[in-house]
């Protein structure tokens, strides 16, 4: 069911200077009840959104109320901003009230009525109660919990016959993804989009090219090729595979390459050996010792394979830990742990893996270490970037040891970022 754009959306968005792409002009075109947008990163999704939302709320209409609702306030705030911003640039004379902390815009509409719109977060339920809606823009809305949008949002749309513009990268297998299966369905009104990153064309396709390179196949798939994926929360998956191995004592002549993790709370210090071939050949794993007994066991070991260069955690315990070494004489670099730097190592070791160029010792032999792997699980930060680390109640000591020990012979990855190019 598509129309022309009502009340001249098109030369509204033109007044503000906003030119949609060709995937996200169809989402503006459509006038389905239910608008569904499972497109990749960078796609354009929360512009689009936010610039539906902004023209609803300038359409002519007595009143009109609108929500903006994310999993956090963050991710809420992430749309809100944009028409805020819009808003301020050339809209300003039709502020009726912003208070931004209150997350909350009045504007006078293009038939002189008042419209409202709201920022929410879906982790505080008990604001999603009570009014009737004209409309909801659900941002992130894989990583919201089924009842929210079950319970609360589309409750609130009955009243007025409100619309829904639920946009998200995929993820497994939720109700995001059964309200995108009926939009592909064919009822009049439902309508889903399922597009690559790659069709933004404001993207550079390089840039999109060389994160192929840089994060493991499964995250690329899911999250620039926007496939719903199911089960896509390991991290890494040639476990097995590689475990085809055997511990093996230094040999003469040969380099070694060494990672230290030092238990913090109640982890274990693990430090994981390898050679040039990126073999696993060695793993001492201890829990509760003296710093200093620590350290001479960690030095006897380094020593043995004719001195390992080892890269080190140097959080926390590990500063005092990496000047020890360095006395005694280790040839150790300083690896600070920070949520980017600890996703740096996770990143290659995950495409060493997948890549088959690693070898771990077999299953019998290190069952313990394959375990951590295999559990280790990408999840969702409160500001909605993708995280790794082990599920509570596992340790991730093995997983960063092995990383720190690959790190100075990964497989070349350069790193990229985003960059948004004029046509
Ligand atoms: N039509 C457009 N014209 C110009 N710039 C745009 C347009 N659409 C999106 N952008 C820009 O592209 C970038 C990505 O857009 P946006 O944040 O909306 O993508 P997203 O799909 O929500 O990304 P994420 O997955 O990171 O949430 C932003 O810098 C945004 O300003
Ligand atoms: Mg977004």
């Amino acid at each position: 069911m598509e129309t022309n754009l009502e009340f001249n959306k098109a030369a509204f968005f033109k007044d503000l200077g906003y030119e949609p792409h060709p995937g996200q002009l169809e989402v503006h075109r459509s006038t389905a009840k239910r608008r569904v947008m499972a497109c990749g990163v960078r796609w354009g999704k929360t512009v689009c959104a936010a610039m539906e939302g902004l023209a609803a709320a300038m359409e002519p209409n007595e009143r009109s109320m609108g929500w903006v609702v994310a999993p956090t306030y963050d991710l809420a705030d992430r749309v809100f901003r944009e028409i805020v911003l819009h808003v301020a640039a050339h809209l300003r004379h039709r502020i009726v009230m912003l208070k931004e902390y209150e997350r909350r815009l009045v504007l006078r509409n293009l038939g002189g009525g008042l419209s409202e719109i709201r920022a929410k977060s879906a982790d505080n339920p008990v604001s999603l109660l009570g009014e009737g809606l004209d409309w909801v823009i659900v941002d992130e809305a894989a990583r919201m919990k089924p009842a929210i949008w079950e319970q609360h949002l589309s409750q609130r749309l009955l009243d007025r016959q409100g619309w829904a513009l639920l946009i998200s990268t995929p993820k497994g297998k939720g109700f995001f993804y059964d309200l995108f299966r009926k939009g592909q369905s064919g009822d009049p009104d439902h309508r889903s989009w399922n597009l690559p990153t790659s069709s933004n064309p404001l993207l550079d396709k390089a840039t999109i090219e060389a994160e192929r390179e840089r994060v493991p196949d499964r995250v690329f798939r899911q999250e620039y090729q926007a496939e719903f994926i199911e089960g896509s929360g390991a991290v890494f998956h040639n476990v097995r595979e590689c475990a085809t191995g055997v511990w093996k004592p230094p040999e003469e002549g040969i380099r070694y390459y060494a990672g230290l993790d030092l238990a913090k709370v109640e982890d274990w210090t693990v430090l994981v050996i390898m050679n040039k071939d990126r073999e696993v050949v060695f793993c001492d794993r201890f829990q509760r010792l003296d710093w200093q007994l620590q350290v001479n066991r960690i030095v006897g070991s380094l020593k043995r394979y004719n001195k390992a260069q080892v890269w080190c955690d140097v959080t926390g315990v590990g500063d005092p830990v990496y000047e020890l070494l360095k006395k005694e004489g280790c040839n150790v670099q300083p690896y600070p742990f920070t949520q980017k730097s600890k996703a740096a190592l996770v990143d290659s070791l995950s495409m060493a893996m997948e890549q088959g160029l690693i070898t771990l010792p077999k299953a019998e032999l290190w069952p313990e270490g394959l375990e951590e792997l295999e559990s280790f699980q990408y999840s969702i930060t409160e500001a909605g970037t993708v995280r790794s680390s082990a599920p509570s109640g596992y340790h991730d000591d093995v997983v960063m040891a092995l990383a720190l020990a690959l790190w100075e012979i990964r497989p070349s990855k350069p790193k990229h970022a985003f960059t948004v190019v004029q046509l």
